[in-house]
């Protein structure tokens, strides 16, 4: 065989190296689709601000740096965030992103034999997940008005779960879980079993309906929130994320990380954002008084959104879903159509958005 040339698939299967079964069953992840030159990419909620001021300076700094391992438990973010949490830095959990965190939950809970209950259709990560850790996935199917069936999810559980999964803002329909529904839910699910409130987009929630989620994660073992610089950090390719936990789940969580993983330069970015709060909370607000926006125009020409406490919005158009991607695409706009469901778009820059809300009532028409 020369250089380049690729084994077969035709050869017998035993002559090969064997992957586990359980990858049949998982999807290849579909990134945000890659947008061609001048097309406005609005698939992967990611933020259209650059990073925040100092961001950048304290990662060149960083850069002649890089021949050194990161310090292995990123103690100066660990301390900033328990600080801004008012938590104890055992309470604190990194990792490369709050996905690796999250498998880093999974990892450390449930193995083979083992129930993780999911909200669906929600954050697609989490079936590849789940499925990868080899524990099996139940879905919870949300309600008809898109918001978790937390009654449903709590009639999942069943002796053998030992995870279940909050997404608030949910992933990609925007809505949110309420206080009575979180406490309801503490209420109904036995004390042996994790909750992960997944936060990733909390920022943008107004505080009117926001969940006590860090007070929960005092009262509670078995609540944990998981949060990230992806979002209004603005540090989507830098990963770092993290879980704020009792301190013997962040243990737990800790033990499952992979070595080394959040890089020094993340972690100086991250480090750098925290100190900007008064220009993060500016730039939220642009966003979120965007996000406003884009739905009243939507709303008020009748064409049928989600209300969304993300930085992102839904189109719940089922069976046309895909058509609708298609002719945003062909307008320049690569959204993030999930076939047979919906469309979910980022809100991002005004003209981005102006050119979605045009063609959305255009092809309502
Ligand atoms: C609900 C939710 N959780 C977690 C993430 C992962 O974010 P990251 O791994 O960049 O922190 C995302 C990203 O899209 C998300 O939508």
């Amino acid at each position: 065989m020369s250089h380049g040339e690729i084994r077969a698939d035709s050869e017998p299967a035993r002559t090969r190296p064997r992957t586990r079964v359980e990858l049949d069953a998982i999807p290849a992840y579909r990134a945000g689709a890659v947008a061609p030159e001048g097309a406005y990419k609005v698939s992967s909620n990611e933020n259209p601000f650059p990073p925040l001021p100092g961001v950048v300076a304290a990662i060149t700094d960083m850069a002649s740096n890089v021949n050194r391992y990161p310090n292995f438990s990123s103690e100066s973010l660990v301390a900033a965030l328990a600080e801004r949490h008012s938590m104890p830095p055992e309470c604190i959990a990194l990792g490369t992103g709050s996905v690796a965190v999250l498998a880093q939950t999974i990892a450390a809970v449930a193995a083979v034999g083992d129930e993780v209950v999911v909200p669906w259709r929600s954050f697609e990560a989490y079936p590849i997940l789940v499925q990868l850790s080899g524990a099996t996935l139940v879905k919870v199917a949300l309600r008809s008005d898109f918001t978790h069936d937390i009654e449903a999810m709590a009639r999942a559980i069943t002796p053998t779960t030992r995870l279940l999964v909050v997404c608030t803002p949910n992933n990609p329909t925007g809505t949110v879980v309420t206080e009575a529904e979180i406490t309801e839910l503490i209420a109904s699910v036995p004390s042996d079993v994790l909750i992960a409130i997944d936060e990733a987009y909390v920022e943008f929630v107004h505080e009117s309906v926001r969940l006590p989620s860090l007070e929960l994660v005092r009262a509670y073992e078995n609540v944990m929130v998981l949060r990230t610089f992806s979002k209004a950090y603005g540090l989507a390719g830098l990963r770092v994320g993290y879980a704020v936990a009792n301190p013997r789940i962040a243990t737990a969580l800790r033990k499952a990380q992979l070595p080394f993983g959040v890089s020094s330069l993340a972690e100086r970015a991250a480090l750098a954002s925290l100190a900007n709060e008064h220009e993060l909370l500016r730039r939220v607000a642009i966003l979120v008084d965007e996000r406003e926006r884009v739905l009243g125009e939507l709303r008020a020409a009748g064409v049928e959104v989600v209300a969304s406490q993300a930085n992102f919005v839904w189109l719940p158009l089922a069976d046309r879903a895909s058509q609708f991607g298609q002719y945003l695409e062909e307008r320049g706009i690569v959204a993030r159509p999930f076939d047979g469901d919906g469309v979910r778009v980022t809100v991002a820059e005004p003209p981005a958005n102006d050119a979605f809300v045009n063609a959305a009532i255009e092809f309502a028409r």
